[in-house]
């Protein structure tokens, strides 16, 4: 029997990507955060569905992943938001990627392969209000400008930078780096003398501010169904992806017996015991050993013993009726049962994002809608 696959569901995506696209001022676009084969979700279709429905660019982490994404779609802008190399400037070029400048060193350096094209590259300057991550710090703008000004073989084009928090009981960091890109963007419009295409708000910071949207937001866990609800409603999207497998053993086991790897779960009563066709090499994390939960025959079971590398063994109760063959759910719903990747992530300490860009690319993906 085969291992796990992965359903994804683009008509849902469309439906998410309608609802941000509806509180949205008709000037702001979306950039769609595509890293990480679309947060597993698979970039291809994906990128293209999000398109039709009218997304209006793309962000990634890695060149190859925009050129990738360049095959597909042959329009929109593309942002790679990692950092770009100078060997990578005339694909950037020649395939209108626009990256992030993160560093006075890389601005020059990527300035001197830009000067053997004859065209000057298109950039964002990243600031760095206060993640600690990428980017030019905001309180040093100032004081490379005149050097930014210098390396004529770039175009700076806009401005962005990225939240490290959103707490909206404590929203005071927040507001802190939100000021110090205002006064960043400020330094910068003022030297170049013309409006820079300026974009802060990733999932979070988008339903938290709409003042906050700027020329476009750069929303991704969103789209794929997550983060919405709670305190921050401004818009309300489904998850798109489910992770599915079969049942491949049962057996009737007394109290008393011990389950997989170290024997770690004992049985207390007599009860079935399915084993499932999915395990950590397919991305179902170990941390869920004796923690996780799957949905088999339209109930919450729970998973008992170790998960190993490509089998979990799940107590689906006495006289199950459970049978090899048997539809599992590892993510997504069931009848009138569910559960979605952020249960999973909280089971194991985790995040939702680590969860769905965990499942392994062999994992065989397939779309609906
Ligand atoms: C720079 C940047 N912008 C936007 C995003 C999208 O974040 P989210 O998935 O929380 O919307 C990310 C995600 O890692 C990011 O690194």
């Amino acid at each position: 029997m085969s291992g796990p696959w992965v359903e994804i569901d683009l008509k849902v995506l469309e439906a998410n990507i309608r609802q941000v696209r509806s509180v949205l001022r008709p000037e702001t676009s979306i950039v769609f955060v595509v890293k990480a084969n679309a947060y597993g979700h698979g970039l291809k279709a994906v990128a293209e569905r999000a398109f039709s429905a009218g997304v209006g660019g793309f962000a990634v982490a890695y060149v190859r992943e925009a050129l990738e994404l360049r095959r597909s779609l042959s329009a929109l802008p593309i942002f790679l938001i990692g950092v770009a190399e100078p060997v990578d400037v005339s694909a950037l070029i020649e395939h209108r990627i626009v990256p992030v400048l993160t560093s006075l060193e890389q601005a020059r350096a990527l300035d001197r392969a830009a000067a053997l094209h004859g065209r000057p590259l298109p950039v964002h300057v990243k600031v760095d209000t206060g993640m600690g991550r990428l980017g030019f710090p905001w309180h040093e703008i100032a004081s490379v400008i005149p050097e930014l000004q210098r390396l004529t073989h770039l175009d700076a084009a806009g401005i962005c930078t990225h939240f490290a928090s959103i707490e909206p009981a404590q929203p005071d960091p927040a507001f802190t780096q939100y000021a110090r890109f205002c006064t960043a963007r400020e330094l910068l419009e003022e030297a170049w003398g013309k409006p820079l295409f300026s974009h802060v708000s990733s999932s979070l910071p988008f339903l938290f501010k709409h003042e906050w949207d700027f020329n476009a937001v750069r929303p991704g866990i969103l789209l794929y169904g997550y983060e919405a609800g709670g305190a921050l409603d401004r818009v309300t999207t489904e998850p798109i992806l489910q992770w599915k497998t079969h049942v491949i053993q049962v057996k009737t086991v007394p109290a008393g017996a011990t389950i997989g790897y170290g024997g770690t779960h004992v049985t207390n009563q007599a009860t079935d015991i399915a084993t499932i066709s999915a395990g950590y090499a397919d991305g179902y994390p170990r941390a869920l050993s004796n923690k996780g939960i799957v949905l088999i025959g339209g109930k919450r079971c729970p998973v008992v013993g170790r998960v190993s590398m490509n089998w979990i063994t799940v107590d689906v109760g006495p006289s199950s009726g459970t049978k090899p063959g048997d539809e599992v759910v590892l993510i997504g719903r069931q009848g009138s049962a569910s559960i979605w990747a952020d249960e999973v992530a909280e089971r194991c300490d985790t995040i939702s994002y680590e969860i769905l860009t965990g499942i392994h690319a062999s994992v065989e993906r397939r779309y609906v809608g």
